[in-house]
């Protein structure tokens, strides 16, 4: 096959740390793991510190970015346990999304009781994304606030078999949702665990096979609309706390992989294309700006190493696991942003995607 050309790809669940956890990987750092990842763009998640729930701490994040970033952006707004819907108007049209922690997970932000997650659908302008982390029956806690209240909502990471039947059952209803899975989920299981240690532990924690299989089917079938890194950098050292933290870095091997399910039938290029760039695009009301394309050569393999990436925290989940697929180039708005292994633009090239205003 010749190169493959792929437009304008977007992951819509990442974690780029900086700010006070900038040992763990910085704006500069994550969003170069983005470009070579074949990434246009990133959409940021608030739970790092400062936890992006107040205008300050979005002003803060939202000029380190500005200087940082060498891709493309968007930041999330968190929705905090205390109280914070009155600076919703004021913030929503320069971010491009609400994110609402409806389970534990790193950071600080949970809303654990159903009234103020009600709280937060009610404030949120229905113009933006509201991304939820929700496992297991919490699922089906927000999905009552989605029929009540009817705005776009994203279910993140979604890992079990249960949760797909529940929404795919909520696409049929015709509500207003979409569904994101990682490639941690579709391509390691429990028994991973064994082997990967702290390394494979993450929010949601990895499954069984049969919960695998159905997040396969539901992706050929139309239920799943993203795949998304939930690109989530600790340090090795950190990695050996007991516990260790939760999360796992996939800017980098998310695109190569999918290539690799498409290589070996289970994945059609339509979908892959889809899943990475098309869908994410949608959900988020972007538009490719012109001249935004990832080349990719399909035919080339290789073996996942730690030494090639450009994630800080230098190490992956997928370590050892033969790949096909080579990001050769990232052409954004008509300059090649990252080609050979190398980034080429500097830091602050990328641009805000919600700079406008809803
Ligand atoms: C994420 C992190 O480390 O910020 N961790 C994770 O295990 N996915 C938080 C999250 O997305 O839940
Ligand atoms: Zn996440």
């Amino acid at each position: 096959m010749s190169t493959l050309i792929v437009p304008a790809p977007l992951d819509p669940h990442v974690h780029l740390r900086d700010l006070a956890w900038a040992h763990k990987g910085t704006f500069a750092s994550e969003t170069a793991a983005a470009l070579a990842g074949g990434y246009w763009a990133v959409l940021d998640m608030p739970n790092t510190p400062p936890p992006t729930i107040d205008p300050a701490a979005l002003e803060t994040k939202l000029a380190a970015l500005t200087a940082g970033a060498v891709c493309d952006w968007g930041v999330y707004f968190g929705a905090s346990q205390d109280d914070n819907t009155a600076c919703y108007p004021q913030v929503a049209g320069r971010v491009c999304g609400l994110k609402m922690y409806n389970n534990a997970t790193t950071g600080t932000l949970l809303l654990a009781d159903q009234p103020t997650r009600e709280a937060h659908f009610r404030a949120w302008p229905a113009g933006r994304v509201i991304a939820v982390h929700a496992e297991d029956q919490t699922v089906a806690d927000i999905l009552a606030l989605v029929r009540r209240y009817r705005k776009h909502t994203h279910f993140c990471h979604i890992s079990m078999a249960e949760e797909i039947a529940l929404l795919r059952a909520a696409k049929a209803e015709g509500l207003p949702v979409s569904v994101g899975v990682t490639p941690h989920h579709l391509f390691l299981t429990e028994r991973d665990v064994i082997t990967l240690g702290a390394l494979g532990r993450m929010k949601p924690e990895l499954k069984t096979a049969a919960d695998q299989a159905a997040l396969w089917d539901a992706l050929a079938d139309g239920t799943v609309d993203v795949v998304e890194s939930d690109h989530a950098p600790h340090t090795l050292a950190e990695k050996e706390n007991d516990p260790p933290p939760s999360g796992v870095p996939g800017l980098e091997t998310t695109v190569p992989l999918l290539l690799t399910a498409v290589r070996e039938g289970r994945l059609s290029l339509e979908r892959a294309i889809a899943l990475v760039a098309t869908n994410p695009r949608r959900i988020f009301g972007l538009q490719a700006p012109p001249e935004t394309y990832t080349e990719i050569d399909p035919d080339v393999s290789y073996v996942i190493a730690r030494q090639a990436l450009f994630t800080a925290c230098g190490w992956s989940p997928f370590e050892g696991m033969r790949v096909w697929g080579r990001v050769r180039r990232v052409v954004v708005r008509g300059q090649t942003a990252f080609e050979d292994g190398q980034v080429r633009v500097a830091p602050g090239f990328g641009r805000n995607l919600f700079a406008e205003g809803v």
